[in-house]
């Protein structure tokens, strides 16, 4: 039987410059979609995939997330004294238990490869999922689980390594990693290839590396080496090519929506999908779109 997935990496290192100056003193990952930052999505999908330590790799002045992911006293203790239950309800609700969470600087940018690395002694010897934090990732329909549940599934089903992937349209695959297609087991397929970011017109698919991963813990050895890729990275794509010589890589086509929170476009567009998919706020932020949509 295969390991369990408890742990998760969040490399969340980076210095966002595609939303300055919102993110001049403030990490993108903490911009909000709709009520809570884009990472706390994120988490909350780790943890309905049934993960219990979260590894944030994180850099200098993203401080805030580990703050975010602890009680704020005095915020709390003033809840409850003015009566605010729900809120301070939701705030418990939310918190990752004591010890859940582990922190780790990625020091120099020196790509997502080496991002992930920097959590091998945190994550030890066993099984990882890794998200990353710019898609956010929603159920079809309101229905099912996000991205992480579905590779999860698909790891205690068929083993080896996951690595979750989307269409894109081929004029946009050059900007991604891309996966090669081979034999199809219905609800996964085995990954023949991989390249990060190939040249234009060069694409084998246009099945696209989503940002959600399960990989087992000899890809740390690998990415040890510091070798160099696409852009003068080190990238995950290229470790991963190494470790698919030796160990199977399997996909999954995620059955939901994913948005690229990393771009403007996308981040709005979550915003107006997830306030649309709130209760609480559906019905009059609909009506306010229209008049905004009337309006243009
Ligand atoms: C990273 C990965 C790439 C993946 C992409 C998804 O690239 O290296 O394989 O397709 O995330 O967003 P980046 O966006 O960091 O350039």
């Amino acid at each position: 039987m295969s390991k369990r997935i408890r742990k998760a990496v969040f490399p969340v290192a980076g210095l966002g410059t595609r939303f300055l100056p919102a993110t001049k003193s403030i990490p993108k990952e903490m911009l909000t979609i709709v009520d809570r930052p884009v990472l706390q999505h994120v988490v909350e999908e780790a943890r309905e995939a049934g993960i219990e330590h979260f590894v944030f790799v994180t850099g200098r002045n993203k401080a805030v997330i580990e703050d975010h992911f602890d009680i704020a006293y005095e915020l709390e203790e003033t809840l409850q004294r003015r009566g605010k239950i729900k809120e301070f309800e939701a705030l418990a609700a939310q918190l990752p238990a004591a010890g859940a969470t582990s922190f780790t600087r990625q020091q120099a940018p020196l790509g997502l490869g080496h991002a992930i690395w920097c959590a091998r002694e945190i994550v030890g010897d066993e099984p990882f999922a890794v998200l990353l934090p710019d898609m956010v990732t929603a159920p079809a329909n309101g229905q099912g689980g996000r991205c992480l549940a579905q590779c999860v599934a698909a790891y205690e089903k068929h083993g080896g390594n996951i690595i979750a992937v989307e269409e894109t349209p081929w004029e946009e695959a050059h900007q991604y990693g891309i996966v090669s297609v081979g034999k199809d087991f219905g609800d996964a397929f085995e990954i023949t290839g991989m390249i990060e970011k190939p040249p234009k017109g060069t694409a084998p698919s246009n099945l696209m590396i989503s940002g959600r991963y399960v990989l087992s813990p000899e890809i740390f050895a690998i990415l040890e080496k510091g070798e160099k890729g696409a852009g003068g990275e080190i990238q995950l794509t290229d470790g991963m090519k190494i470790l698919a010589q030796t160990q199977a890589f399997n996909g999954v086509r995620f059955e939901g929506k994913t948005y690229d929170c990393g771009s403007k476009l996308g981040f709005l567009a979550a915003n107006v999908a997830f306030a649309l998919a709130n209760p609480e706020i559906a019905g009059p932020f609909k009506a306010e779109l229209k008049k905004v949509l009337g309006a243009v």
